[in-house]
């Protein structure tokens, strides 16, 4: 049997098994959850070890386990995929807008509803289910391949940053190949090539020792949260552009090239718009809407806890709020040199009435990938030839810090075989993987082994 066959037979179970990957809450942003990420490592180890995946091993780190495996035999002409995904996965709130429970995966309409079915359990799982249908039936892999999965991706990935550096030798490869990003529609496969970063911060900012009666105190104490409207409305003006001095200094202006690519870009905006839900669009007039979302620095409030927040009124000057934020990066801009120019702006904008702690969570550089690596052409083949359709090369909004530290710390170069939808509902409420995706990522990926051990 050739290894598409044998996919094609096991499809019921490959669901099975990604139906169990999903039941374990692996939430690495919250520290009640520590344990079952633990659980997930060893439940995917295992995994991999009976899909014939051979030195399979759970790294201990300074928080998530790492879970790396290879298979090596193709010989020393071959070229080496590092495959690299994520089996973290992002919290679940506001969980009373699920329709089914996070943790209890549910089909609907040939789509498999859960936390971390698109983003990224089932992108990851199905290079395994690909590797596993060669050894199961050809006994061996076309090309050379190693895996690292990590635990921590959206927490900021600190503990694989620091293992790439430490681990060269064990994670050397000709390229490697992530799912984790998306495709525009179930017929038009994508290829991303171009990745921002990103620069989250939080803030306590902090006035009075204690909550104080805003009656007593009101207008002879300043109120944190009062301030932070002032600081938050300094980040931007209303059309966007970023305000804080130096913010742009190392941006890489768009060449005519890219913005040519992008352009070809099929983006359909009125039914992107529609999709969101908002009123409209928005954002830096003199760029596109492709340009703005994912080829263009911004900076977003994610979250502020302060103040009282129960039911009815409470008249209160709160001592101390707490604001998340995070910026996303392009190409030259460094994360640490906009985290010091964001907080010398804050430090120079907020008035002496209130203090304020800066926490960083990690830091990510943008990444853009090399479109003419013969991995790229083995991709470009393989999605060509599942979809009936060539894959299209976008740029993606979002980030996935591991693609910037293999270029630093590896000189390696990153195809982003993406299956994922943008009706995924990633980090959101009901979160779904488009069940045809998941087949057909399987197929992509064994036929990009071949492809690959081809050229
Ligand atoms: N899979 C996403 C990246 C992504 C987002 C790809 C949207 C395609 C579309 C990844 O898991 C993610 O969410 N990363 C975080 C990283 C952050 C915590 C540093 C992100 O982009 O917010
Ligand atoms: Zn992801």
């Amino acid at each position: 049997m050739n290894p598409l066959t044998y996919a094609q037979q096991q499809q019921a179970q490959h669901l099975q098994e990604l139906i169990e990957f999903l039941r374990l809450p692996s939430i690495s942003t919250q520290e009640k959850h520590n344990e079952d990420v633990a659980e997930t490592a060893v439940w995917l180890a295992n995994n991999m070890t009976q899909a014939g995946i051979e030195n399979v091993r759970v790294i201990k780190t300074q928080r998530h386990p790492l879970v790396y495996g290879d298979w090596l035999h193709a010989g020393s002409d071959a070229p080496t995929a590092l495959i690299y995904g994520h089996y973290d996965v992002q919290p679940v709130d506001p969980i009373e807008l699920w329709d089914s429970a996070p943790f209890e995966p549910d089909i609907r309409d040939n789509y498999l509803y859960a936390r971390g079915a698109s983003d990224d359990k089932g992108q990851t799982f199905l290079h395994v289910k690909a590797v596993e249908a060669y050894l199961k039936t050809e006994g061996k892999l076309p090309i050379n391949v190693k895996f690292i999965i990590e635990g921590e991706e959206e927490s900021g990935g600190e503990s694989l940053r620091a293992f790439i550096p430490a681990n060269k030798e064990l994670l050397t490869a000709n390229v490697a190949v992530v799912s984790d990003t998306g495709m525009p529609s179930p017929q038009q496969p994508a290829i991303t090539y171009g990745l921002r970063g990103n620069c989250y911060v939080l803030m306590d900012i902090t006035g009075p020792a204690r909550d104080l009666h805003s009656g007593s105190f009101g207008g002879g104490i300043d109120n944190p949260l009062n301030v932070l409207g002032h600081l938050i409305a300094s980040f931007k003006d209303q059309e966007g552009h970023i305000l804080i001095p130096g913010f742009y200094d190392d941006v890489r202006p768009l060449s005519d090239e890219e913005r040519a690519l992008l352009a070809q870009f099929p983006m359909d905006e009125a039914a992107w718009l529609a999709d969101t839900g908002a009123p409209q669009t928005w954002g830096e007039p003199e760029y596109t809407l492709v340009e703005r979302i994912g080829a263009r620095p911004t900076l977003d409030v994610h979250g502020i806890i302060g103040g009282y927040t129960g039911p009815g009124g409470k008249t209160v000057l709160p001592s101390t709020v707490h604001v998340k934020l995070s910026m996303r990066l392009v190409p030259n801009q460094d994360p640490a040199d906009i985290l010091a120019k964001f907080k010398a702006h804050v430090l120079a904008v907020a008035p002496p009435t209130v203090s304020i702690v800066f926490h960083q969570r990690g830091g990510a550089p943008a990444s853009v990938c090399n479109l003419n690596h013969p991995a790229m052409k083995a991709a470009a083949a393989a999605f060509t030839a599942v979809f009936e359709n060539p894959p299209v090369f976008m740029r993606e909004g979002g980030s996935i810090p591991v693609v910037g530290q293999f270029q630093q710390y590896l000189g390696l170069e990153t195809v982003l075989m993406g299956f994922g939808l943008p009706s995924d509902n990633l980090h959101a409420p009901n979160e779904r993987f488009y069940l045809p995706n998941f087949y057909r990522g399987i197929e992509t990926s064994i036929r990009f082994l071949a492809e690959y051990g081809r050229l």
